[in-house]
């Protein structure tokens, strides 16, 4: 059936400027990590995006290695481009990355410029597209100098294949410096991607959120939603289906009994702001306009109408705020932390 998007998809969503960029995003956008590849069923892929662009939610975040397997999420989203989306490429921005591992040898992984370039070239590939948005360095190489990883970003948007670069997961020094190499390159920094939520809170520990500010680069924040433990998803137990049953990136490791206490006293507060939990919990990334959009994932388009529905409350009264920290803080989730500085180092086996 031919997709028309609602007339009404700019209606609510709040748009926020990109650091000191032209270019603005919305509060919230979609990340397709989890549940594009072949494991999810084509028809829910397409749901999860119409619904996500018809909230307006104008943001699609993929990466070379989004799955399973590796690429198909890129290939499923070119499919969706092509049915669905044709006609709006100019209403979207599209975001990919490289810095995991893709295909096998010395060349599928981490920042060299010949990885960086080669992973850009396949995602376009993938997906149909001439260029994408937003083209990212997905971790930080403590192997690869600094300045031939920034050389790739800035020679993959000098040659058009991509609008603007970003990093993710780097650490206050380490982004520091990328900053600085691109700006001498003439491509600055647009956006950096980190890890950042009401149980994982290295950004404001590290002093990147600060820095981030500072320098007038914008910030995406994955998973706001620790994912899905800041939702009333485990409050009663592990649902079937959910990711956590799945075996891949959330186990029952993740979720101990202080945690789950944690996530009943959220839930309370959030209840008490009229809001879902999830809702609280990406109001709270937002919060202060440090962070420019929280970044989901989502298994089911409720999920996204749930989580679209967090701009209609991004205020905290002080009282709210020193409530979530008395009842929570940061529990140990952060599992990009080895992907932020020099301890990187490359699996050598
Ligand atoms: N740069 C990086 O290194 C990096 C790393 C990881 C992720 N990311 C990006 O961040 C994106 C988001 O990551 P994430 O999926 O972990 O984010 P998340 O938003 O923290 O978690 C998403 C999960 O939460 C649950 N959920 C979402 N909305 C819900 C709602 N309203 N009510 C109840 N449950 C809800 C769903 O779990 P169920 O599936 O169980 O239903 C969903 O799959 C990724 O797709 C990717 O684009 C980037």
């Amino acid at each position: 059936m031919t997709y028309v998007p609602s007339p009404k998809r700019y209606e609510t969503m709040p748009y926020r400027r990109c650091g000191n960029s032209g270019l603005q995003l919305p509060a919230v956008s979609l990340g397709l990590w989890h549940n594009f590849g072949c494991d999810t069923p084509h028809d829910t892929k397409r749901a999860l995006c119409q619904t996500a662009f018809d909230h307006g939610i104008t943001h699609f975040d993929l990466a070379n290695n989004y799955g399973p397997p590796a690429g198909s999420a890129e290939e499923a989203f070119g499919e969706i481009l092509k049915t669905d989306f044709q006609n709006y490429r100019d209403e979207l921005i599209i975001s990919s990355k490289a810095g995991y591992l893709m295909w096998p040898g010395p060349y599928g992984e981490m920042g060299s410029r010949k990885y960086l370039i080669a992973s850009c070239d396949q995602s376009l590939k993938r997906m149909g597209l001439d260029y994408v948005d937003i083209f990212y360095s997905h971790r930080f190489d403590p192997e690869t100098p600094l300045e031939e990883t920034m050389g790739a970003l800035d020679q993959i948007v000098r040659s058009g294949k991509a609008l603007y670069a970003g990093i993710s997961s780097y650490n206050s020094e380490k982004t520091k410096e990328a900053v600085a190499i691109l700006k001498a390159l003439g491509t600055p920094c647009l956006i950096h991607q980190p890890s950042y939520n009401i149980l994982n809170r290295w950004v404001e520990t590290d002093g990147l959120k600060d820095t981030l500010k500072d320098l007038g680069v914008g910030s995406i924040a994955f998973t706001p939603l620790a994912q899905g433990l800041l939702t009333d998803k485990y409050l009663n137990g592990i649902p079937e289906g959910s990711r956590m049953t799945q075996g891949k990136t959330l186990s029952e490791g993740q979720l101990p009994e202080e945690t789950l206490t944690a996530i009943g006293a959220l839930n309370e507060i959030a209840s008490r702001r009229n809001q879902t939990l999830a809702q609280m919990a990406i109001a709270w990334v937002l919060r202060n306009e440090g962070i420019t959009t929280a970044l989901i994932g989502a298994s089911k388009p409720s999920q996204i109408v749930d989580c679209a529905g967090a701009a209609e409350n991004l205020t905290f009264t002080d009282d709210e705020l020193a409530d979530i920290d008395r009842v929570a803080g940061d529990s140990n989730i952060n599992l990009w932390a080895a992907s932020s500085g020099s301890d990187n180092a490359p699996p050598k086996d």
